[in-house]
């Protein structure tokens, strides 16, 4: 059966919304539990289908995967058969590269398939690859499959000549275990990266400067079990936060850490929302029109890439040109042509989407291409006069958890309908 949302449009979203755990900190953290020589409890682990896949290798691989309650899981890597990634599994799920970095890291060796391509264009891992190499691993690619192998991983100095979240992350898996230190420059400074090192430090990993762009790595030979709570999602926070933007609502949104949201508090003020900070929420409102804006989207701390469809979608709902500028991605305007159906007046030019605002959306038949162009059209939906249909949400339902749930809490006319067909494949 296929799935859609339905959402009437109109409603004004207000009330209070509550966060999950960070998609792209769990989906690094949890085959990071492969170099753990314990057994882990992981909590606040989001309830979406990337992380069921990486729970799944895992028990494929041969470790025990217990459900403690919806979002706390104890898992002992321990026993661990072998260090090759099922094949079929892997390419349901871009970030199953991670496994590659933890198990070089534990067994020395380490087998996956390449990631497929993906809607926002080219994906390589070449990064990745180079850096297992400084440590001494041979990389091999053969049919589609990486093969990475090291007699002995020592520290060695990467320096990624532009700034990749998921080389960061899979370097400091692999170097978590290597002989001797490892410098990291020009590092990725997501939170995620903070989380990821932050658990490996709760099992006696020696990693400093995580969030800045050095790490260094200080291998060491053994790793205890450790409890730890995953980092609330900037990105579905922020979601949420243009969510309540779009249909000039009043919502607060909770479990969310406001430094991390910094970027996208400061552009939101820009544009005339009103965002109050609590220790650990952000409650936002529209007592004023608000204005156009220009936006360019770089590495934390800059304006995330993963929020750009969403804001986008927020600035076609205010008068006047605005300019949205995507530096990372080079195809991450698909979902442009979906909102242009529904009344969006947008020109692409190269990297740079001119967004003539005309104020408002009409409902229409509309299909998710990616993540976050989802997340983007049921924003337009909940802002659009009449009914919108999103087809292909599977891969909404990758990274936010329980979603159209979540929305209904705060008063959205959204609901998930099942009609006959196939889900397409393909994620990013
Ligand atoms: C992570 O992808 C996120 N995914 C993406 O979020 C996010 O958009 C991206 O970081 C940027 O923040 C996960 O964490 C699972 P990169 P990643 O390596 O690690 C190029 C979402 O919606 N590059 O920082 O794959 C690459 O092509 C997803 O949650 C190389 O050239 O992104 C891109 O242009 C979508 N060679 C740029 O670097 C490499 O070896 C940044 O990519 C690796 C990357």
């Amino acid at each position: 059966m296929e799935k859609k949302f339905v959402v009437k449009g109109g409603n004004r979203l207000t009330g209070d919304i509550y966060v999950s755990g960070a998609k792209n900190a769990a989906v690094a953290i949890i085959p990071a539990v492969i170099l753990s020589d314990g057994p882990c409890t992981l909590e606040n682990v989001p309830k979406i289908s990337d992380v069921s896949i990486g729970l799944k290798i895992l028990e494929e691989m041969g470790a025990s995967v217990d459900m403690v309650d919806d979002t706390t899981f104890r898992i002992d890597a321990t026993g661990l058969r072998n260090s090759a990634v099922p094949y079929e599994m892997a390419r349901k799920m871009r970030a199953s590269y991670y496994f590659l970095g933890a198990c070089l890291g534990k067994f020395r060796k380490a087998m996956a398939s390449m990631p497929g391509g993906c809607p926002l264009g080219d994906r390589p891992i070449d990064m990745h690859l180079k850096a297992f190499e400084t440590l001494g691993a041979h990389v091999d690619i053969v049919n589609g499959v990486v093969n990475v192998e090291s007699d002995s991983l020592y520290g060695g100095h990467i320096y990624f000549d532009k700034v990749s979240v998921g080389a960061t992350m899979n370097a400091v898996l692999a170097a978590a275990k290597a002989d001797g230190l490892t410098i990291i420059e020009n590092a990725a400074r997501e939170p995620h990266v903070v989380d990821l090192a932050n658990f490996l430090n709760s099992m006696g990993a020696d990693i400093m400067g995580a969030g800045t762009d050095v790490i260094k790595i200080r291998g060491v030979g053994y790793l205890r079990g450790t409890t730890y709570s995953i980092v609330p999602d900037q990105i579905e926070a922020g979601t949420y936060m243009i969510a309540a933007a779009a249909t000039k609502g009043d919502v607060t949104i909770h479990n969310v850490i406001p430094k991390h949201l910094e970027s996208i508090t400061a552009k939101l003020e820009k544009i005339g929302v009103k965002i109050e900070e609590f220790d650990d929420a952000v409650r936002v409102s529209t007592p004023n029109p608000l204005v156009k804006a220009n936006v360019k989207t770089s590495p934390h701390p800059g304006f995330p890439t993963d929020m750009q469809p969403q804001i986008a979608t927020l600035l076609t709902l205010v008068e006047g040109p605005s300019l949205v500028t995507e530096t990372i991605w080079d195809s991450r305007f698909a979902y442009v042509e979906e909102l242009r159906r529904m009344g969006a007046n947008i020109t692409i030019d190269g990297k740079v989407a001119i967004i003539e605002g005309t104020g408002k959306l009409r409902g229409a038949p509309v299909k998710a291409c990616d993540l976050r162009a989802g997340a983007a059209l049921i924003i337009a939906g909940l802002a659009a006069e009449g009914v919108t249909e999103i087809e292909d949400i599977h891969h909404i339902e990758r990274g936010y958890e329980d979603m159209e749930k979540k929305l209904r809490g705060i008063g959205a006319d959204i609901e998930k309908r099942y009609f006959p067909g196939e889900p397409v494949a393909k994620s990013c």
